[in-house]
Parts: C-alpha cells; sequence; structure tokens
C-alpha cells in the first residue's frame, strides 16, 4: 500500500479533538493547523536539499537550504484548512489551487476551479485534503496535476479510508498516501466511519 503511517504523540491529540463531536470550530482549526505542520514535516522529509554555508556572528556554520521547488496544492475548500501549517514549514512554496465539490446524493466529485504554478515537470508537488473518502475528489486533482506535469506527488490527509487509499494505488501508485489514520471503511453517504464528520462544514461553520 502507498500509504506512510504518521505515528507521533502530538499528531494523535490533535486526532482526537478533530475527531470530536464537541470540539469548537476555534479549536477545530488550530488542530488542523497542529496535525498539518507534523503531516508534512514528514512528507516533506527526504525533499532535496542544498549544502550552503552562513555566517554566524562566530564565525561560518555549514547548513543546507531546501533544494527543490516545493508546490503545495490545497483541496478546496477543505484542503485550506491544513495550508497556512506548510507554508509555514516552506515559507516560499508556490500554491496551486483546485477546486472540487462532492455531489450530496452521489459523492462524485466535480471540478468548479483549477489554478496551478507552471512548471511542475522538476518540482515536489504536496496535495492537501484532509479526508480521503472514496478517493474520487483524490484521484480528480491527480489526473489534473498530471496533465499539468506532476512528477513527484505526494499527498496529506487527515483521516483515510481503504477504499480511497485503493482507488489512488489503483489510478496513481507512485503517489504516496500520509496520514495518521486508516480508519473502518465508509458509510452509505460514503462518509468516513468513524472518521471526523464533514471537514469543511466543521471547519467554516457551514453545518
Ligand atoms: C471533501 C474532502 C475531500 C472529499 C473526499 O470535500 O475535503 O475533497 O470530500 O471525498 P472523496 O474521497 O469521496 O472524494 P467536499 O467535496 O465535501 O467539499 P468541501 O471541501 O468544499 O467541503
Ligand atoms: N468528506 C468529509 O468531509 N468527510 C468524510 O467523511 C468524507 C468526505
Amino acid at each position: 500500500m502507498p500509504v506512510h503511517l504518521v505515528d507521533h504523540p502530538i499528531v494523535r491529540d490533535a486526532l482526537v479533538s478533530l475527531r470530536n463531536k464537541h470540539t469548537s470550530r476555534e479549536q477545530f482549526r488550530r488542530a488542523a493547523t497542529r496535525i498539518s505542520v507534523l503531516l508534512a514535516a514528514e512528507a516533506l522529509r527526504d525533499v532535496a536539499t542544498a549544502a550552503t554555508t552562513v555566517d554566524t556572528p562566530l564565525g561560518p556554520a555549514d547548513g543546507a537550504r531546501i533544494g527543490a521547488d516545493v508546490v503545495v496544492v490545497p483541496v478546496l475548500r477543505a484542503g485550506l484548512g491544513m495550508l497556512d501549517a506548510v507554508i509555514e514549514l516552506v515559507p516560499h512554496a508556490r500554491v496551486g489551487h483546485i477546486g472540487l465539490q462532492r455531489d450530496e446524493l452521489t459523492a462524485v466529485a466535480s471540478r468548479y476551479y483549477s489554478k496551478l504554478p507552471a512548471r511542475l515537470d522538476a518540482s515536489f508537488v504536496v496535495m492537501i485534503d484532509p479526508m480521503l473518502a472514496t478517493g474520487g475528489s483524490a484521484v480528480a486533482a491527480l489526473d489534473l496535476l498530471r496533465r499539468a506535469g506532476a512528477g513527484t506527488i505526494r499527498i496529506i490527509c487527515i483521516v483515510a479510508a481503504p477504499e480511497g487509499i485503493a482507488l489512488v494505488e489503483r489510478h496513481h501508485p507512485d503517489v504516496l498516501i500520509y496520514t495518521p489514520a486508516v480508519d473502518r471503511g465508509l458509510n452509505e453517504q460514503k462518509y468516513i466511519v468513524p472518521g471526523l464528520g464533514d471537514f469543511g462544514d466543521r471547519l467554516y461553520g457551514t453545518i
């Protein structure tokens, strides 16, 4: 399976806050940011670096800078709740946006927006979407990224269902998924169980 399970006490703690139906909107947003920082750090663990030297007040020190063109792609709208966290780690990252909306009855995703940076072939693309349920949205976004020339792509999500992982693996076997949780499955409405409910609605108060 193309899944990298991220296990860390802070990740587990934030995930409990996100799952808890009594968590306030403010706490939900903060937990989403907290968990996203750690997931992104893990997804970026093997990003290319370039050796450098800097002058400290006491003399030269060797170090390394991020050497890759990192491109972060939130899948709207829920993915925006993870964006600030990733930008905090890679402040110079380029950002592409893909707007997808699942039909409430069929759960089939349709695209309403897309704006991607140019020249993605040598970039390190990090696609962010908190929920990987049927996988329809992820595959649609990945198709778009591939058509735009993207090479290396990582997905960060907060909760994944086995169905979504399997679909991504079938269509994009070279894409690695970083998540702290693979849940039991989907209910009749194609929501992840136990999951955390509708991430976008909880993030933006549109319930
Ligand atoms: C949610 C979520 C994913 C998608 C996952 O978005 O953010 O994009 O559903 O479901 P899937 O794997 O079955 O495609 P939604 O379409 O609810 O839109 P929103 O982000 O605007 O809330
Ligand atoms: N989108 C969500 O926000 N939650 C789910 O469980 C499935 C899709």
